[in-house]
């Protein structure tokens, strides 16, 4: 029985599959290289020593999805393929829709007809909107402020129907904040083509020399120095959550919420003071305008991950900055 990842070349996915696979699961990996790179599958396979079978597959191709699920015996999926630029969201609604939600009710069809009822999705505190006060809980109300987050909460809400429908599901939603880091070795980590939208790809392209200075978007929010506060949880911790959110899964029917957070939140200042203490470089900055769209603090109640799952993380916000850099300056050219 293996476990399909879709997505899972990708930064968290592949940090996934990393995780499972030294844990001994049989795993397939779909992706169709949009937001990743082919050489990431023998990384995977030089840090585990392990192998697993690939498919390049775009979700939107119903017969290559088929395929996967006709020549291996897929038990459960964990979900990441999907866009997630939340900019280009608001740029391209079709794109977003399409491609996340179509691409989903895809995949959910082919799972039915092959008996696979057992679903780990990739979902995004963004689904929180601007909350009412933090930490965050998962029963606080929820509302979009963007195309992307709106595939998040509608995809949501269709997989809680597919349960509704056939209560031999298992639906599991991950409700991640701000993934960073990478894996100790250097091989994986967060590459985005471009310039970075997320604030510590953009950080190390500037510790690098390749950005000239860091924008900080706004210093007049409601925070303890007025710069914007977040979850930051290293990508490992995150991968380690699925891992312990699938083992779940294997016991359970219905639909289970969870976010992976650390519970602690950090303002842009104290990312950038961390990251030059953690790495002994500087990240020339300024104080720019707010960016449309963002909210002042977001940081979660970790407490049912560790309740019903058993999870907590394990790395601090210096272990986050040190393997960001680290995979950076392992893969200059
Ligand atoms: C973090 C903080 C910015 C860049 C987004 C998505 C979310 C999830 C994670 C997918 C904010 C500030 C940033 C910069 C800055 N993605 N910042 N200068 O916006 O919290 O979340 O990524 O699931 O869905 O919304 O992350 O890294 O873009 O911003 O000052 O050049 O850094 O204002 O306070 P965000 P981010």
């Amino acid at each position: 029985m293996a476990v399909l990842l879709t997505g899972g070349a990708g930064f968290i996915g592949s940090h996934t599959c990393v995780e499972l696979l030294n844990a001994n699961e049989e795993v397939v990996i779909l992706d169709n290289f949009s937001n990743s790179k082919p050489d990431v599958l023998d990384k995977i396979r030089t840090i585990t020593g392990k192998n697993f079978r690939f498919y390049e597959v775009d979700l939107l191709d119903r017969d290559g999805v088929e395929k996967v699920f006709a020549e291996n015996d897929i038990e459960a999926v964990i979900h990441f393929a999907g866009l997630k630029a939340v900019g280009e969201s608001v740029q391209k609604p079709l794109e977003y829709y399409h491609n996340n939600i179509t691409g989903t009710l895809i995949l959910c069809d082919v799972m039915r007809k092959h008996n696979c009822k057992n679903i780990v999705f990739s979902s995004s505190a963004t689904v929180y909107g601007s909350p009412k006060s933090v930490p965050i809980k998962e029963d606080f109300p929820l509302s979009t402020t963007n195309p992307y987050g709106s595939t998040k909460l509608m995809l949501e809400q269709i997989l809680s129907d597919v349960f509704v429908s056939d209560n031999d599901w298992c639906v599991t939603l991950l409700r991640y904040f701000n993934p960073i880091g990478a894996h100790k070795s250097g091989l994986l980590g967060e590459n985005p083509n471009g310039i970075p939208n997320n604030l510590m790809p953009y950080i190390c392209q500037v510790a690098d020399g390749r950005l000239e200075k860091l924008n900080v978007f706004g210093n007049d929010y409601p925070t303890h120095d007025g710069t914007g506060v977040r979850d930051y949880i290293h990508v490992v911790d995150l991968a380690n959550g699925h891992l312990k959110a699938l083992i779940h899964s294997r016991k359970e029917k219905g639909v289970h919420i969870f976010n992976l957070g650390t519970g602690v939140g950090y303002s842009v200042l104290d990312i950038v003071k961390a990251f030059e203490k953690a790495n002994n470089v500087k990240v020339p900055y300024v104080i720019a305008p707010r960016r449309a769209g963002d909210i002042a603090e977001c940081y979660a109640d970790a407490t049912k991950a560790l309740e019903v799952l058993g999870w907590k993380t394990q790395y601090d916000i210096e272990q986050m900055c040190k393997d960001s850099w680290n995979f950076i300056v392992t893969n200059r050219k």
